[in-house]
């Protein structure tokens, strides 16, 4: 398994994941500015040749805006979007980002499990927020400047 920033050579595999795994979220364009935006970070997980988890985001001052986490379905529950997610946020805080934050379906148990295993805590609800009408919760983590000091050895 290997991480790497998503570019847009990897156009056809985002579409292919987000279909797979999200019933296809995103169009070819918004895909295209996804990719081609340096504002907009993202990060893979690739299995050989494939393309298995995948998250994105939004730069936004410095706040990364979480829009996209998707697993392969086979894969789900071996650690990747956990290990994706945190990539993901290790790039932004490398761009300067102080905190994170998202938005997911209340019923999406997955989702909001993995987002709180990795510390972001509920701020809010947004009312009716998805299309289906289901409300979104609210999640922020504070990330830690970069040139924070380690605790060290001497
Ligand atoms: C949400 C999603 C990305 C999780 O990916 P994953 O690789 O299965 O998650 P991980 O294996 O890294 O799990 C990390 C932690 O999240 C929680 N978790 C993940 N899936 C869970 C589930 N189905 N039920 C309960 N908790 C879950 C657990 O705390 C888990 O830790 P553990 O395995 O040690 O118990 C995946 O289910 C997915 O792609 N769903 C469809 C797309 C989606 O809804 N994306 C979010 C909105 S864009």
């Amino acid at each position: 398994m290997n991480v790497r920033n998503l570019t847009p050579a990897h156009l056809q595999a985002c579409l292919a994941l987000d279909q797979a795994s999200l019933g296809g979220l995103w169009t070819t364009a918004q895909w295209q500015s996804e990719l081609a935006d340096p504002r907009r970070p993202g990060m893979g997980l690739w299995q050989a040749d494939n393309l298995v988890a995948m998250a994105s985001g939004w730069l936004v001052l410095d706040e990364l805006h979480i829009t996209l986490v998707a697993v392969a379905p086979e894969q789900r529950r071996r650690g990747l979007g956990r290990q994706v997610l945190e990539a993901l946020l290790a790039e932004a805080r490398q761009q300067g980002a102080r905190h994170a934050t998202l938005e997911v379906g209340v019923t999406n148990a997955a989702a909001v499990a993995l987002y709180r295993s990795l510390g972001f805590q509920d701020a809010g609800l947004r009312r009716g927020y998805y299309r289906n009408g289901e409300d979104a919760l609210i999640q922020w983590l504070r990330l830690p400047p970069i040139n924070d000091a380690e605790p060290g050895c001497g």
